[in-house]
């Protein structure tokens, strides 16, 4: 049984492809809202899922009420239309390339701004990490990769706004620009493009300070007993050590039941019990919970409420 998650604000479901990510936050979501307390689900995966978990359209804008559950709600991150405004401006700004190149160009150790998409999604991020209507946050993340940039993102966000609000005076016309992608209207002053920056610069340092702090953030990072899924695990909590991000936990899902009467049940069973034994040498420090294979998909309000009593039985808070 996993331990209690409910005591925080921020909760992660991050992993490889497929192991059931999108399920997890949304079956602890559910509980946390069944819980009582005021619950959002947020997808911060491009390819979002959770309209399809949750069996109903979730809005990519608006916060929307979850069927069936008191207390929850949900939202797919839309970045593409930030995107876009931010690709544009940049161009339109930058036609010459010349400020991108003073920043460093595409080298990675440079100055160069951070990925738009991570950014733009970062910028979304904030909002949910100062927004006091929720008491709890579930996130469901991309794949690893995409994960581990938009959570290396408030460092390199970090250095990138320092630097660019020295570099102000050279880089002159383009602060109005910038003004339009984080949250003003075009045609704004400089002075003003200027403060908006700063102003981010500060949310983002106490971002940082929130996601990093164990009192109100866990990453759950969720795997299936396979050696492929155990690499990225490891490479998962690695990153996610050295950028501070709380992690004490592992869903391990998918787990076969034994089966000695069908030859393939047997040999995958056997198989995966070899690769629990190196989860719990590699993680002996963590909470494992165990979390078996399903006959059925588990799709809609009703069949994630009982993976969430299965997963939280005995839990009050
Ligand atoms: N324990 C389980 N038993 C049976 N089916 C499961 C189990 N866990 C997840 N599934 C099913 O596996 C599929 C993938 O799960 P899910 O979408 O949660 O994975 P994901 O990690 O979010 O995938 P993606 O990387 O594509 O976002 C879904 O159809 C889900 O219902
Ligand atoms: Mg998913």
């Amino acid at each position: 049984m996993a331990l209690s998650l409910f005591d925080k604000r921020f909760l992660f479901f991050g992993g490889k492809g497929g192991v059931g990510k999108t399920t997890m936050a949304a079956a602890t979501a559910i509980q946390a809202a069944d819980l009582g307390f005021r619950t959002l689900l947020v997808s911060t995966d491009p390819a979002h899922s959770v309209s399809d978990s949750l069996d109903q359209k979730i809005d990519g804008e608006i916060h929307t009420d979850v069927h069936n559950v008191n207390n929850l709600w949900a939202i797919e991150l839309n970045t593409e239309n930030a995107m876009r405004t931010y690709s544009e401006m940049v161009s339109q700004q930058d036609p010459s390339g010349t400020i991108t190149e003073f920043f460093g160009g595409d080298d990675p150790t440079s100055l160069s701004p951070p990925g738009a998409d991570e950014t733009v999604a970062f910028i979304q991020l904030l909002d949910f990490i100062q927004n006091p209507e929720y008491d709890i946050v579930v996130f469901d993340t991309a794949p690893t990769g995409h994960t581990l940039k938009l959570l290396q993102l408030p460092e390199m966000t970090q250095s990138w706004l320092y630097r660019l609000i020295k570099m102000r005076r050279r880089l002159g016309g383009m602060m109005a620009g910038f003004k339009a992608v984080f949250g003003g209207s075009s045609g704004t002053s400089e002075e003003e493009a200027f403060d908006k920056l700063e102003e981010l610069r500060d949310q983002v340092e106490i971002a940082r300070v929130h996601l990093a702090n164990p009192k109100e953030t866990e990453f759950v990072a969720v795997l299936i007993p396979n050696i492929m899924a155990i690499w990225e695990t490891e490479r998962l909590i690695r990153a996610l050590y050295e950028v501070s991000f709380p992690i004490s936990q592992l869903y391990i899902n998918q787990v076969q039941p034994e089966n000695p009467s069908c030859s393939y049940c047997k040999s995958r069973y056997a198989g995966q019990q070899e690769n629990l034994k190196k989860i719990k040498e590699l993680y002996e420090e963590f909470s494992l919970v165990e979390i078996p294979m399903f006959e059925y998909e588990i799709r809609g309000t009703l069949r994630l409420r009982e993976l969430s009593h299965m997963l939280y039985k005995d839990h009050s808070i």
